[in-house]
């Protein structure tokens, strides 16, 4: 058991002292609260694992605070990643690099790579200056649960096994990273995020998807793919009718009949009668609130969540992909 203290904004220099101590900080980015530990510190690595119920072959993200510590973890960088680097870092892009011998078997999974990212985030860029080291941080939730994008729900799941939380504001996207992986020989997509396809293919105009490709080499070169995630304790199903007349049969499915149910998606929602409607205005809105609406459901004690998907379209097409893995089935 350890005492999680909570940390303000002031406390940024003590939260990096924490870290450099081998402590585990949880802290804001501008995807999700990040969890993190010094990287080079096998002990805070592993307890990294323990605290989150984490399987450990799921390799862990390194976060840098400064440019010249990507040398430190990664080597033989393509030109593409210079140039990649420029343009979205600090950013929510990971990239997944040959790595350093520094970086050890712990962080990576057993794999011969590494994945780095920059946060665009003050409080994260300045903490990870004050810890002078990379910091592995994976999502601060329990492992299978929906990622935390504010730092109540990083206590409600972290509370007594981590050492600190920057009690930061909610987090502004809301998704995780996009994963880019550039140890192929062709740019690959391993996990979708706000950056999306199109605007990388501004600098890499082969990028692709790793749903396009044979599967079995990409699940195993993303190893975190082959989890179950960001689910609550209540159902959810997908709404994927799409019919425009008629009664919605959504509301028709025996799973639905004497529950309670909540539902979140754009635009309208199927039934009338259900006992929580989030209409969110936008895709964007809808990505920032999603993991959080999940929890405040369990809190309700709501029994089936009605998602509806979105156009693949932006930020659409990681918001399907995280509905997806949350989901227990279609509608
Ligand atoms: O936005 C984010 O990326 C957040 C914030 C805190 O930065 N972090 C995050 O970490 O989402 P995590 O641990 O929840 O997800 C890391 C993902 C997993 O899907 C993992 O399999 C993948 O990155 N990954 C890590 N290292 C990898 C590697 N060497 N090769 C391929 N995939 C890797
Ligand atoms: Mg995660």
């Amino acid at each position: 058991m350890r005492i999680t203290q909570r940390l303000s904004i002031d406390d940024l220099g003590l939260a990096g002292e924490m870290l450099r101590r081998g402590q585990l900080v949880a802290f804001p980015t501008e995807t999700v609260y990040g969890l993190g530990a010094d990287a080079f510190q096998p002990e805070a690595v592993r307890n990294i694992y323990l605290a989150k119920g984490r399987p450990s072959d799921n390799p862990l993200i390194v976060h840098l605070g400064s440019f010249d510590q990507l040398t430190e973890v990664a080597m033989d960088l393509p030109a593409l990643a210079a140039r990649l680097i420029d343009r979205f870092w600090p950013g929510p892009l990971t990239l997944v690099l040959r790595k350093t011998d520094r970086v050890s078997d712990l962080v990576s999974g057993n794999l011969n790579t590494v994945a780095v990212r920059m946060p665009n985030h003050p409080i994260a860029l300045e903490l990870l200056q004050r810890a002078q080291t990379p910091v592995v941080a994976p999502s601060a939730n329990r492992s299978g649960r929906p990622s935390a994008t504010h730092w109540q729900s990083v206590l409600e799941d972290l509370e007594g096994r981590i050492d600190g939380v920057i009690l930061g504001e909610s987090t502004s996207i809301g998704l995780e990273s996009t994963v880019l992986d550039l140890t192929q020989s062709v740019p690959c997509i391993l996990r979708a995020g706000a950056i999306t396809a199109e605007e990388l293919r501004d600098v890499c105009p082969d990028v692709r998807h790793a749903s396009e490709t044979s599967h079995e080499n990409e699940l195993r070169k993303s190893p975190g793919t082959r989890h179950r995630h960001y689910q609550p304790t209540a159902m959810v199903l997908l709404d994927c009718a799409r019919t425009s007349h008629g009664a919605h049969p959504i509301t028709k499915d025996p799973r639905l009949l004497h529950k309670k149910i909540a539902w979140i998606g754009l635009g309208n929602p199927p039934a009338l009668d259900w006992l929580v409607m989030e209409p969110c205005s936008s895709v964007e809105v809808y990505a920032r609130r999603v993991y959080a609406f999940f929890r405040e459901m369990d809190h309700l004690g709501i029994e089936v969540i009605v998602c509806s998907l979105v156009d693949e379209a932006g930020i659409g097409l990681a918001l399907n992909d995280r509905l997806n893995r949350a989901a227990n089935d279609r509608i």
